[in-house]
């Protein structure tokens, strides 16, 4: 077991992940309303949007707008999902700061999610970064289903470690593993870390948690403890995955930035703020808050008032 690292790189991906699966009416000015307050939390790194087809997923329609009319902070990366050429050039057309290709360690999951075969995603995804190279954007690479898939079943730890070193020789300059069905517990989380980092240098991995089965926050102190020192996450615990029925949203923002603080790792987010960026999002969208720390948060501030 590794010394916890002195900080961690939070990925927000609520505007993407959080806002692709949300049922009801979503206005590009909300998209917007929430990436600014997101900006104004301190994060470093905001995934906004996605160009893939918006028949496929209606509510990333727009994200070109969104990049285009932001008010971007000093030093954010503002981040977009690109399947393929199209959406790579649809993204650079819109400024996007660094791209993301995505692809799954279940055959069947990528057929659902990208309508390919997971040999045929990577595939396309050469010729994206090679554009992406020539661009100077830079790209992250998403594994989906690293412990389970919703169709399959069980996924191996060493077919993750294979798919996840292709990516990273492709040239994905990180490796974001997802847990896309929150199935993981810290057990296997640590074993499909552990393989994968015999062949991915870990200073080049992410953790994606979506907390179905609550055990996001004790993958992530597992995933800590390996070396791991990028985690995504989205505010209030947005979302879902449009492919993966009854997976719930990932980690809430709030949640892990509670627990950093609690573990003395720096983040560079104002709770608070952030906590604030939970509640509006989620009046707007008419939802519950999933954030724990969001909520108890939220009502010690309404019983300071009242008191
Ligand atoms: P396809 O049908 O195989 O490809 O879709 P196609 O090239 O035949 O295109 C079909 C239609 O999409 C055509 O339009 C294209 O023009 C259009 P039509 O002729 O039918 O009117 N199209 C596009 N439109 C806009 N932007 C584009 C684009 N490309 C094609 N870039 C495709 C292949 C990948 C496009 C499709 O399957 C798709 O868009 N899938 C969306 C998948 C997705 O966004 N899933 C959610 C994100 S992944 C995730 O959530 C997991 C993650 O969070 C990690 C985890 O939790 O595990 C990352
Ligand atoms: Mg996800």
């Amino acid at each position: 077991m590794m010394a916890l690292p002195q900080r961690v790189r939070i990925v927000e991906v609520g505007p993407r992940d959080g806002l692709q699966n949300e049922p009801g009416e979503l206005g590009i000015e909300t998209r917007i309303g929430l990436v600014e307050r997101l900006t104004g939390t301190g994060l470093a790194y905001i995934e906004a949007g996605s160009f893939v087809s918006p028949k496929w997923v209606p509510k990333m329609a727009g994200s070109g707008e969104l990049l285009k009319r932001l008010h971007r902070g000093a030093g954010v990366t503002y981040a977009a999902l690109t399947p393929n050429l199209r959406g790579l050039e649809d993204a650079l057309a819109s400024d996007a700061d660094e791209v993301a290709v995505f692809a799954a360690a279940s055959e069947t999951f990528s057929e659902r999610n990208i309508n390919c075969s997971v040999a045929e995603s990577l595939a396309r995804f050469e010729p994206v970064l090679q554009r992406a190279r020539e661009a100077g954007v830079p790209v992250r690479g998403y594994l989906s289903t690293v412990i389970a898939c919703p169709y399959e079943g069980d996924v191996p730890a060493e077919r993750v470690a294979e798919l996840a070193d292709q990516l990273y020789r492709m040239g994905c300059r990180e490796i974001s593993l997802g847990d896309t069905i929150g199935r993981g517990t810290p057990g296997s989380v640590t074993r499909m870390i552990e393989s994968v980092a015999q062949r991915v240098p870990v200073e080049h991995l992410a953790v994606h948690f979506h907390d179905t089965y609550g055990q996001a926050l004790a993958n992530i102190l597992a995933s800590l403890q390996l070396g791991i020192g990028v985690v995504d996450a989205a505010v209030a615990g947005l979302g879902g995955c449009p492919y993966a029925a009854g997976a719930s949203g990932n980690v809430a923002t709030e949640d892990v930035v509670y627990m950093m603080e609690g573990l003395g790792i720096e983040t560079g987010i104002d709770f608070p703020r952030l906590c604030q960026t939970g509640a509006w999002i989620t009046e707007q969208l008419g939802r519950s808050n999933q954030s724990r720390a969001g909520q108890a948060w939220l009502a010690a501030q309404g019983q300071a008032a009242d008191g």
